[in-house]
């Protein structure tokens, strides 16, 4: 502005038209102003642009201010210069100052109109049950309501319980057939839930009847049919007069109940240290229903419970007098009644822990 009023004291115009009577630096200000305006996006910035050029402090006023040093001769035709500048930026901001609002009219109705009313709402996913929770659940379900309690026992198992107290002793070959894991203290993780028969004839005594669900785990190489870590649901009745009849009904209702439908159960002799005489209970075949397809092998029967009558040297190590009391146990395979159950193909499915494999099976309850 200095030099503005100094070049109109000094009366240095050059008069060849009217934006000549204005000095060149403020026209540069000017042009620069220009420019931010046709940039500006902001009403904020704009208000700011208009003041500096025509608000009370603004580049207009001052120019107004140089009129009394002008040369009377010049009055008018800087005058009308001044003019000029105001009109012009009256209206390139004016003319600015609509289209942002106009801009930003425009942007809140799309933010309005980018709301799509028909995009289903994002559902949250529900948890779902472990397969094996689910049809250990049913199971002991199913057990409680013949009059059976639940009782439990520690994965980690002493010698004792796991095997000597199942009249499994050192050296029997039976040890064989359940690969161990061993700690260096000589426990183990337990092969098997049938160490919890022992401990509930110690704490519960005759007569009794028990279901015992649980981890169990066995030193095996992987694949579609073998885990090492599984689960097993062990019971027993210890009574007066109890026989294979029993054992028949009891294993008979609970499978139909299990499936939804009748199924026949038969007895073959199977070999287990703790039972005498031991078995392996088959089903009629849940696909065929007993006329024998490929599930079967063409057997029309599945093998599905191991059980037996408890050996005499089982009740008598754990005090109860076999001439008293009888009793049976079953070590139900809960992996491979899921399977079943389910339509599972790989039991390696229970324990990879992946969800889509997993979840959903709560709707075949
Ligand atoms: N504990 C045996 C196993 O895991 C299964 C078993 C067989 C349990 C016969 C029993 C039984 O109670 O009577 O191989």
């Amino acid at each position: 502005m200095t030099s503005l009023l100094n070049l109109c004291i000094n009366n240095i115009f050059i008069r060849l038209n009217l934006n000549e009577m204005i000095d060149q630096e403020i026209k540069n200000k000017l042009e620069g102003i220009k420019v931010e305006i046709a940039a500006c996006t902001e009403e904020q910035k704009l208000k700011d642009l208009y003041a500096s050029v025509l608000g009370r402090k603004g580049i207009v006023k001052d120019l107004m201010a140089g009129f009394r040093n002008v040369p009377n001769e010049d009055k008018k035709a800087y005058g009308a210069a001044v003019n000029a500048v105001k009109e012009e930026f009256t209206s390139i901001l004016k003319e600015k100052q609509e289209e942002i609002v106009s801009q930003s009219n425009a942007k809140a109705s799309k933010k309005t109109s980018e709301i799509d009313l028909m995009i289903p709402m994002e559902t949250h996913r529900k948890g779902t049950l472990h397969p094996l929770t689910l049809i250990e659940d049913e199971v002991i379900q199913i057990f409680k309501r013949m009059g059976f309690s639940v009782v439990s026992g520690p994965e980690m198992e002493s010698d004792y319980y796991n095997f000597k107290a199942l009249n499994i002793p050192d050296n029997h070959p039976a040890r064989d057939m359940q690969d161990t894991f061993w700690f260096i203290n000589k426990m183990l993780l337990r092969t098997h839930t049938s160490p919890c028969q022992v401990r509930a004839i110690e704490n519960i005594g005759a007569p009794l009847r028990v279901v015992a669900p649980g981890r169990v785990f066995r030193n095996e190489s992987l694949d579609a049919s073998h885990e090492n870590t599984f689960h097993q649901v062990e019971g027993m009745i210890i009574d007066k007069d109890m026989s294979i009849a029993n054992l028949i009904y009891i294993m008979k209702t609970m499978l139909s109940d299990v499936f939804g439908k009748e199924l026949n159960v038969r007895l073959r002799p199977g070999y287990f240290p703790f039972v005498e005489p031991g078995f392996e209970l088959d089903c009629s075949c849940l696909i065929c229903n007993g006329s024998g397809c490929s599930t079967c092998s063409q057997t029309g029967w599945i093998e599905l419970v191991p059980c037996g009558m408890i050996h005499n040297n089982v009740l008598e190590m754990s005090g109860i007098d076999p001439n008293e009391y009888t009793g049976f146990a079953f070590g139900l395979g809960m992996s491979r009644l899921a399977m079943m159950k389910y339509n599972i193909a790989d039991i390696r499915v229970f324990n990879r822990g992946d969800v889509r494999e997993l979840s959903n099976f709560d709707t075949f309850i």
